[in-house]
């Protein structure tokens, strides 16, 4: 796609800190910046109020109907700020349940697609690098072990005062690694060009380095990107 924005990608598994490294990516590029994990989760906060399941052709009409706006860190949903009720576990461990379905995610394809606007975008997500960006610029596949990955998020919900278990965190991330590795469609999985980034032993500010490193190289050298 000559001319289009250019992409960077940015997938993992959950709490792999792929939406800080991502945020702070398209901060220093001066870049727009898609979280992608956010549509998913507003699916699962929508259909959820509204007392719905799982089923397929229900979801997939909450998802083409999303009255969604990001502006900044808030999520207005009809103008509600939902930025804080999207972060739940629960709404996590459902997302993932509604992003096995395939219609949901046709549903949501084209408005990620979207985002693609200039100066360039940052995705981040499951699937940025393999089904919804193929000719991103740079395809980051950021991961750390389920052990640090569940440190980081114990760590998180301790600062802002909700109680949790490290135990119990560490299966739920398994278990949701396990559910996002082995869906059909879309599965969890780095492109075959994507530079796998393991940031268990990395301090976040390393890790951002690397990937602007690598971002700037990949502008630099695809000038008609
Ligand atoms: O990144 P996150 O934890 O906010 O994402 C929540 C769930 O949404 C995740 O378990 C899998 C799903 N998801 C997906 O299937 N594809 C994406 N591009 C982003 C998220």
């Amino acid at each position: 796609m000559k001319n289009a924005s250019p992409v960077i990608a940015i997938d993992g598994p959950s709490a792999s800190g792929k939406g800080t490294v991502a945020s702070r990516v398209a901060e220093a590029l001066g870049f727009h910046y898609l979280e992608s994990g956010a549509l998913y989760r507003l699916v699962a906060l929508v259909s959820s109020r509204a007392g719905m399941g799982l089923e397929e052709n229900e979801l997939a009409k909450v998802a083409s109907g999303l009255d969604v706006t990001f502006t900044g860190d808030q999520v207005l949903l009809a103008g509600e700020d939902v930025a804080e009720a999207l972060r739940s576990e629960a709404m996590g461990n459902r997302a993932s349940d509604i992003a096995s379905l395939p219609d949901v995610r046709s549903a949501l394809l084209e408005r990620q697609r979207g985002f693609r606007q200039p100066p360039g975008l940052v995705a981040d997500g499951r699937d940025m690098g393999t089904v919804v960006f193929p000719d991103a610029a740079l395809k980051v596949f950021l991961t750390a072990s389920v052990g640090v990955r569940a440190e980081r998020r114990y760590k998180q919900l301790n600062d802002k005062g909700i109680r949790a278990n490290l135990a119990s965190l560490s299966r739920d991330l398994a278990a949701r690694d396990e559910r996002d590795a082995n869906r059909a469609v879309a599965p969890l999985a780095p492109a075959p060009d994507a530079l796998v980034l393991d940031s268990s032993d990395q301090p976040v500010n390393q890790v951002i380095a690397q990937v602007v490193h690598w971002a700037r190289e990949k502008l630099e050298s695809k000038p008609d990107r």
